[in-house]
């Protein structure tokens, strides 16, 4: 039902330390832009945080980023059949055959989403639901399809049109989602970027909100290659 379209709509960016030299690689990062909409307040943040990241990675070393734009994927959403309780993996063939395997090579997993009805986009949720797959593969079959050893960090992003003056609940309604998805794919949940607000100021107007941006960045690049600074 759903084909696999992911080789031709996502991008591999090599960030450097240093202009003149590729060094290796020390962090992967997974970025799901899940806005169904290129080029607005979403994918602006990522890019943000994104360019954080750069203006930090280390001399001599290289960030590789992979860029995943929900707008181009095919992701059939869970049909709750249950196969994966019995048969390791999804019985779909779609995108998600992508994910899985970069959520379990990725070291920093930055998901986007904008504020829809309280929660995540429709199509950044049927990803999170899929991780049912992951989560049989733990729980029920005891064969993991993710490196449950490896460290991974994830931050989450979301914007939304309600202003956070107006409402200092406004994201609640995502927390419990992204954290049990951020538990599913065996990634530290560090923290949230939330910018409200966006219909009436862009995020790309916002000053606070880039800088908020790529502070994250910053944080990510410092707590991946010393833990102890998480906080810095
Ligand atoms: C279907 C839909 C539902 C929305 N629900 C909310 C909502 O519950 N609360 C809110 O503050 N904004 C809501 N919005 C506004 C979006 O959150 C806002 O336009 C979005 O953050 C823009 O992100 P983007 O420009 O990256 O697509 C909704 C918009 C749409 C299209």
């Amino acid at each position: 039902m759903y084909s696999n379209t992911i080789n031709q709509n996502h991008q591999i960016i090599q960030l450097y330390g240093n202009q003149n030299s590729k060094g290796s690689v020390i962090m992967k990062v997974l970025a799901i832009l899940g806005s169904p909409i290129r080029r607005r307040n979403n994918e602006f943040l990522l890019n943000k945080v994104i360019q954080g990241l750069e203006d930090h990675i280390p001399k001599d070393e290289t960030v590789e980023v992979d860029f995943v734009s929900v707008q181009s994927l095919k992701v059939s959403p869970c049909i709750a059949c249950d196969r994966c309780t019995r048969i390791k993996g999804c019985v779909f063939q779609d995108d998600m055959s992508y994910l899985y395997k970069a959520f379990n090579d990725s070291d920093v997993i930055l998901f986007s989403s904008p504020l829809y009805f309280n929660s995540v986009s429709a199509q950044a949720k049927a990803i999170i639901d899929r991780c049912q797959a992951i989560f049989s593969s733990k729980y029920v079959l005891k064969d993991p399809m993710i490196d449950r050893n490896r460290k991974r960090l994830g931050l989450f992003i979301s914007t939304a049109g309600v202003d956070m003056n107006d409402d200092t609940e406004l994201f609640k309604g995502t927390l419990p989602v992204m954290d049990l998805f951020f538990r599913s794919i065996n990634t530290e949940y560090v923290g949230n970027l939330f910018i409200g607000n966006v219909d009436r100021v862009k995020t790309s107007d916002n000053p606070e909100a880039s800088h908020a941006a790529r502070e994250w960045g910053r944080r990510l690049v410092n707590s991946y290659s010393n833990p102890a600074s998480s906080q810095n």
